[in-house]
């Protein structure tokens, strides 16, 4: 079965949104760790709530050396089985940038969630840029990642509309609604061995 871990830094709620999917049998997955950056993340508790093991790998102790933060985290992934022939790993709100050597040795099995319509507004604070660029519809993404930020072949996308009077509050939450829906289905989707990356884009089916 595939052997899924998913990276944190914050909150979690992506993760949590994946790990009850698969607690609920809807995802051939078994969800091996929970890894964050940070210490304090309020997912790691989710994590453990939900019986799933959790690490910590303090980027604090790297000192901005990110090819061997990445080795150390791909140390714990083969710990946990999550290897690049059955393992799926899950960026959920995971806030560093994935050096080449991880993105190459797990080729297109590293996922990223981004709340806009990429390839539209990349980077931080995206449902700002939305609404500071007057757009009438955002939403959010799961893609593969590749060597670029917030980029790579796209899985799923929805499509949320932008309101006249939207704050970056209001619009950031229906965002993140449907983020709790396609990132659980992505996953599935990938468990059941049904997306095919072809050049720069991911076939279903
Ligand atoms: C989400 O909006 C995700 O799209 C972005 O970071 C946020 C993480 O939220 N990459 P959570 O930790 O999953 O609650």
């Amino acid at each position: 079965m595939l052997n899924l871990a998913i990276l944190i830094s914050g909150r979690g709620s992506n993760m949590e949104a994946i790990l009850k999917t698969i607690r609920k049998k809807k995802i051939p997955a078994n969800p091996a760790v929970v890894i964050s950056n940070k210490p304090d993340a309020k997912g790691l508790r989710i994590a453990k709530k939900l019986g799933v093991k959790t690490e910590v790998v303090d980027s604090q102790d790297f000192k901005g050396d990110r090819a061997e933060y990445d080795k150390k985290i791909i140390k714990v992934l083969e710990k946990y089985g999550v290897t690049p022939e059955n393992g799926l790993v899950c960026l959920a709100g995971f806030m560093r940038i994935i050096s080449p050597e991880f993105i190459r040795k797990y080729k297109n099995r590293i996922m990223n969630i981004h709340p806009a319509l990429l390839p539209a507004y990349p980077g931080l604070h995206a449902q700002k840029q939305a609404l500071e660029g007057g757009a009438k519809y955002s939403g959010c993404t799961v893609h593969f990642a590749d060597e670029k930020v917030d980029h790579g072949p796209i899985i799923l996308q929805s499509i949320v509309n932008v309101k006249d009077d939207d704050t970056e509050q209001s619009l950031s939450k229906r965002i993140l609604a449907q983020e709790h829906k396609i990132y659980p289905e992505a996953v599935r989707l990938f468990a059941l061995g049904k997306l095919k990356v072809v050049g720069k884009r991911t076939k279903l089916g």
